[in-house]
């Protein structure tokens, strides 16, 4: 599939997803969800990607799901827009490969979204996080209220539902919403960096992390805990498993296979 809105490039075993629509600040318009979703099955498909970064090309990541699109849908045709963005952004967090996002810009509404389905963010110093949704007379469509509970509990959730308000990187950071922030000239370079390093994590682990993770946080304790157990004794059946620790013993680097 030819991309209109996205850039794709493929490099040392990290795939970066650019979204590059400027004149509308990336906004999420039907035709780049349909993108996003082919890139990712993409991603999913070929085993020489083993990481995935998404970032947005200009001043925006994503300034949201494209208002002008969406202004005069009827609830019937609302509810598949929603459907499919959460159907794309439940991709992106249960891709068995890491997924980071790389915030350079403008992410509203359902580009925080889309920031809360990966499993790390990173921010540079002029990213701008938000839902801004409510300000439209809706509310966040594809996540919003329940990922961003999850990730930085109920009352800020609350607070940045309700309000609308924008959040600065900093604040972003305080909370937890991101994980690192950097200078703007160096957000690609370092996001580059770590997406490498954990491309070179054996595979089958990265993938039953991700699962357990993903997985047991829905669950009560002990069946998250039975979970684990399950994912972890499954990584004993790897080569890759065999190869760590021996190279742990033989004090040498390990040479994973992803197998
Ligand atoms: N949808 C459609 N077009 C958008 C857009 C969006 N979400 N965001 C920006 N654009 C367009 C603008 O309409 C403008 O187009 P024109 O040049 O044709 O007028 C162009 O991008 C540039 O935008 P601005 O002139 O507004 O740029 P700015 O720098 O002054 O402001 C901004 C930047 C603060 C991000 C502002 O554009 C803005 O507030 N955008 C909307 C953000 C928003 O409300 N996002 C939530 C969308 S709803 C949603 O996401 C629902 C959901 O959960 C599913």
């Amino acid at each position: 599939m030819e991309y209109k809105n996205l850039l794709f490039d493929v490099d040392d075993g990290v795939a970066t997803i650019t979204f590059n629509r400027p004149k509308a600040l990336n906004a999420m318009n039907s035709e780049t969800m349909g993108e996003l979703s082919d890139a990712i099955a993409r991603c999913s498909d070929d085993d020489a990607i083993k990481a995935v970064i998404l970032t947005g090309a200009g001043k925006a990541f994503v300034a949201g799901a494209d208002i002008v699109e969406m202004q005069d849908k009827e609830p019937v045709d609302a509810l598949k827009v929603m459907e499919r963005g959460h159907d794309t952004y439940r991709a992106i967090e249960i891709l068995p490969k890491p997924v980071i996002a790389a915030v350079n810009g403008f992410a509203l509404g359902g580009g925080t979204e889309i920031t809360l389905a990966c499993d790390i963010r990173f921010a540079s110093e002029k990213a701008l996080f938000g839902t801004p949704e409510i300000g439209l007379g809706i509310i966040p469509g594809w996540g919003g209220t329940q990922r961003l509970t999850r990730l930085v509990g109920m009352g800020r959730a609350k607070e940045i539902v309700l309000s609308g308000e924008t959040i600065d990187p900093q604040r972003a950071y305080e909370i937890g919403l991101v994980n690192r922030v950097f200078p703007a000239e160096t957000l690609m370079e370092e996001t580059n960096k770590f997406a490498i390093k954990l491309s070179r994590m054996p595979a089958f682990a990265v993938k039953m992390a991700k699962h357990a993770i993903n997985f047991g946080a829905e669950l009560v304790l002990d069946h998250a805990n039975r979970l684990e157990m399950e994912c972890c004794a499954q990584c004993f059946s790897t080569k890759d498993q065999k190869e760590g620790m021996k190279a742990f013993v033989e004090k040498r680097k390990p040479n994973y296979i992803g197998r």
